[in-house]
């Protein structure tokens, strides 16, 4: 198959963990006989130096001619905020691009391997049956895009953020949600605060009666309060998670640390198209950024959830996830996942992850390549 990808690494450890899930992607063309186009834009304050934009022109022309798009992070250092390449970066990259393309459903898989049991906050008697969640966000509603104000001065100001929802747009992440669930462990849990407000009400109302067309799948409703701690004491227990935009951001980096870390995790942003951004959820990291350091299987797993949701390759998509697994069955570890033990570098750590996928396709004869026998 031969697919472009527009790639936006950002700043921070985007460019870094980029260069590892890029070598992985060329791997996967060597075993399986694909083609990947790639075609780099820049975004966030890379883009600000250089076009005086977060979200240039030229980066909205390559992601919209892409195939599907692979990112990195954007942001700077917290004590820099204020400077024009990072004021409102992250509003007017992510954010951006989120809603230039109207990527409505937001999928954060969020698993515990085994190999990591030790590296997770939780206790080892609430992780013993593993964690294997995952995430679904609406994105493009919510008190995220609805009118932001403040007015009024020093000593009396007001400020104003509304917060919105359109049953059509919920009834669609619900769908998103019960089709994810149908081919997991058949649950979902949806989340709102339903006790208090009006768009809580209506989530409540819709998700109820998109679930009546999946009578295979189980439906609860949990306030957003209340699973901010049922997902502490009893994490095995969620399957998929449903949740509006805003909650949908803090629950998620919320049970992201029982992955081990936060450089563990991958995302895809889709719409109704079927066109999709893959990200890590880590963000830009600056306080280690360039130091080669960096965990690049959030961005390697992006980049496999990348092959599966938007180029229907699910042989590919496995066989990176098993050679993640098996890395990390080998005892490697980036610094966040290392425990205080000995840790190996973000370019150490994508190589033995290619050398793995090599393994993996001699070992299963699967792949073009592999087949005829070359190394
Ligand atoms: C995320 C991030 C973004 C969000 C920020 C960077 C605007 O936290 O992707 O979860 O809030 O959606
Ligand atoms: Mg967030």
């Amino acid at each position: 198959m031969n697919k472009k990808i527009a790639v936006l690494s950002g700043d921070g450890i985007g460019p870094e963990i980029m260069m590892e899930a890029l070598k992985v992607l060329r791997k996967i063309e060597d075993i399986f006989g694909h083609k990947f186009e790639t075609v780099e834009g820049l975004i966030g304050g890379s883009a600000r130096e250089k076009y005086g934009e977060h979200f240039p022109k030229e980066t909205v022309s390559i992601a919209e001619n892409s195939d599907a798009i692979l990112f990195g992070s954007v942001g700077g250092p917290v004590d820099k905020q204020m400077e024009p390449k990072w004021r409102n970066c992250e509003t007017n990259s992510i954010l951006a691009i989120r809603k230039h393309f109207n990527f409505n459903v937001n999928l954060r898989p969020v698993k515990l391997y085994s190999a990591l049991k030790s590296s997770c906050v939780l206790r080892s008697d609430i992780v013993e049956n593993g964690i294997d969640m995952l995430c679904v966000r609406e994105l493009s509603q919510d008190v995220y895009f609805g009118k932001h104000e403040t007015s009024g001065e020093v000593g009396m100001r007001h400020a104003f953020d509304e917060m919105s929802y359109d049953e059509k747009v919920i009834e669609a992440i619900a769908h998103a949600a019960f089709k994810a669930a149908m081919l997991r462990r058949k649950k979902v849990t949806s989340v709102d605060k339903a006790n208090v407000l009006s768009c809580s009400k209506l989530w409540r109302e819709v998700v109820t009666g998109v679930a009546k067309t999946y009578p295979d799948c189980i439906l609860e409703h949990v306030l957003v309060d209340n699973m901010s701690m049922q997902v502490i004491r009893r994490p095995g227990d969620f399957d998929v998670v449903l949740m509006p935009n805003m909650f949908g951001d803090i629950i998620s980096d919320e049970v992201s640390v029982f992955a081990g870390s936060l450089g563990m995790l991958p995302s895809a942003s889709l719409n109704e198209k079927g066109f999709g951004l893959y990200e890590p959820s880590s963000g830009s990291a600056p306080d280690i950024a360039g130091k080669g350091i960096a965990n690049p299987i959030g961005q390697i797993l992006s980049a496999a959830m990348m092959l599966k949701f938007s180029f229907g390759m699910n042989i590919e998509h496995d066989a990176i996830l098993g050679a993640v697994e098996k890395t990390l069955v080998d005892g490697l570890r980036t610094g966040d996942i290392a425990d205080g033990g000995k840790s190996v570098s973000t370019s150490e750590m994508g190589a033995k992850i290619v050398e793995n996928l090599n393994r993996f396709s001699l070992l299963t004869g699967v792949g073009a390549r592999a087949s005829l026998g070359s190394p």
